[in-house]
């Protein structure tokens, strides 16, 4: 019984001293959903974690917005043979009706401190003045939708490296080499469909893969290109995350899932089956519900019954029988309808002679009137 409590004990120590030294190697992290992602994370601007299933919303489709979502601990690159590897699932969701922009960026940077960013073209990583400047300090992959004529961008749907400015080093239309295929094929990054991204650094070369979502990570990267990490970060510290923005140009801006290593070889699989759903916008107006439509109906043919109710009612009330003798005074022949409501429902009878009662009346137009209501069986009053 006493050893097994210890077991136990020990089991949970060990666990936990697992735990604490892969968080202390800074080995890696892996979100499958961000729910629980709160405490790990640097969110600001317009960036949240939605409930219920934890998606990582950058923007929304308002203009100029921006959003960062940064994982908090930094990472040490002194390490001769410093390397990283990351996987992330986004999507960038045209508003409908709308043209959409900017995009998103997976970024390392030296600090946490965007105040002076600003939206747009400049995707909530620089201003107009720190554009290009190396204290900047900042190594971002953009998958840019717009085209901003100032940054040399080659299309308003292309993935590039940015080193410390907007203006990419590096940048190709959005495509991935399918590996069944084998050929490249383009690809939307706007789109109501996720997208999968790699980087992967490792000795100098920085890798830049796309796909859509659930085609096996492609064979070839989009973009390949030699940097020193050390140039761009003297201090050796790094954090990674996303910043994204809207312009006059909009998008719903998402990330659904993200895995981390310092190493190619133990980065976590994302599970896509897991990654929260993303909201399509179109759906907004809600689908009418069977209960919903059955109730309408059942309401229409009770409100159809009770008007051919009442149109019978009213057919029988004022109902006419035409006969023989009226013909011979057409023109002065009133309905039986207007003489009801003249005599307002045959309500004040004057008089009860042989062969039918008389009431009094008004029509309009002709003053005060007696009205004789005949039997149909009366034979006297025709004469
Ligand atoms: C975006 O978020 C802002 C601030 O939360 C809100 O005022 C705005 O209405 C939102 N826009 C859309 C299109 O959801
Ligand atoms: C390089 O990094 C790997 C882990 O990614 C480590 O196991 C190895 O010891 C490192 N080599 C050197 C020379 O630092
Ligand atoms: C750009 O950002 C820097 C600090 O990063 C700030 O000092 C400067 O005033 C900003 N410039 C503009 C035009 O916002
Ligand atoms: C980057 O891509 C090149 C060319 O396909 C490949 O040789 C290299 O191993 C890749 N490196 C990483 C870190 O993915
Ligand atoms: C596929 O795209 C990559 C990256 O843009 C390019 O280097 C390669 O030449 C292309 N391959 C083919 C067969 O077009
Ligand atoms: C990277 O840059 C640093 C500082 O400039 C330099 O010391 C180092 O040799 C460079 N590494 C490579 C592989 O070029």
């Amino acid at each position: 019984m006493a050893t097994q409590g210890l077991h136990l004990i020990l089991l949970i120590f060990f666990n936990h001293l697992i735990f604490l030294l892969s968080q202390q190697e800074g080995a890696g992290f892996i979100y499958n959903s961000f729910l629980q992602a709160q405490p790990d994370l640097h969110l600001d601007g317009a960036a949240k974690i939605l409930s219920p299933d934890g998606l990582l919303q950058l923007t929304n489709a308002s203009t100029q917005q921006m959003g960062h979502a940064f994982f908090k601990q930094p990472f040490d690159s002194s390490a001769k043979n410093f390397s990283f590897s990351t996987h992330f699932v986004c999507a960038l969701v045209p508003k409908p009706g709308a043209e959409g922009g900017h995009g998103i960026a997976f970024v390392v940077s030296s600090s946490l401190d965007f105040t002076h960013a600003v939206p747009t073209q400049y995707l909530g990583l620089s201003n107009i003045s720190t554009n290009g400047s190396p204290s900047y300090q900042r190594l971002a992959i953009e998958l840019d939708t717009a085209k901003s004529a100032e940054f040399d961008d080659i299309d308003k749907n292309h993935v590039g490296i940015d080193i410390n400015s907007l203006r990419s080093i590096e940048s190709a239309s959005a495509s991935y080499y399918s590996n069944t295929k084998g050929k490249n094929q383009s690809l939307k990054l706007l789109s109501e469909e996720p997208l999968q991204v790699w980087v992967d650094y490792e000795r100098t070369l920085l890798n830049v893969t796309v796909a859509p979502l659930r085609i096996q990570k492609p064979n070839h990267p989009l973009l390949s290109r030699s940097i020193n990490l050390t140039e761009i970060f003297p201090d050796h510290k790094l954090f990674f995350g996303f910043s994204a923005a809207t312009g006059s140009l909009v998008s719903y801006q998402y990330i659904l899932g993200w895995s981390f290593s310092r190493s190619r070889e133990l980065l976590q699989r994302l599970d896509l089956l897991k990654l929260p759903q993303i909201p399509h916008p179109r759906a907004t107006q809600k689908q009418t519900s069977p209960l919903l439509i059955v109730l309408f109906v059942l309401l229409s043919l009770t409100l159809l019954a009770v008007l051919g109710g009442v149109h019978l009612y009213r057919r029988k009330k004022y109902a006419e029988v035409k006969e023989a003798w009226e013909k011979d005074y057409g023109p002065h022949r009133f309905s039986y309808k207007s003489l009801y409501k003249a005599t307002r429902g045959f309500e004040h009878r004057l008089g009860k002679g042989g062969f039918g009662e008389v009431y009094r009346g008004n029509l309009p137009r002709i003053g005060d009137i007696a009205v004789k209501r005949v039997c149909h069986n009366a034979r006297q009053g025709k004469a």
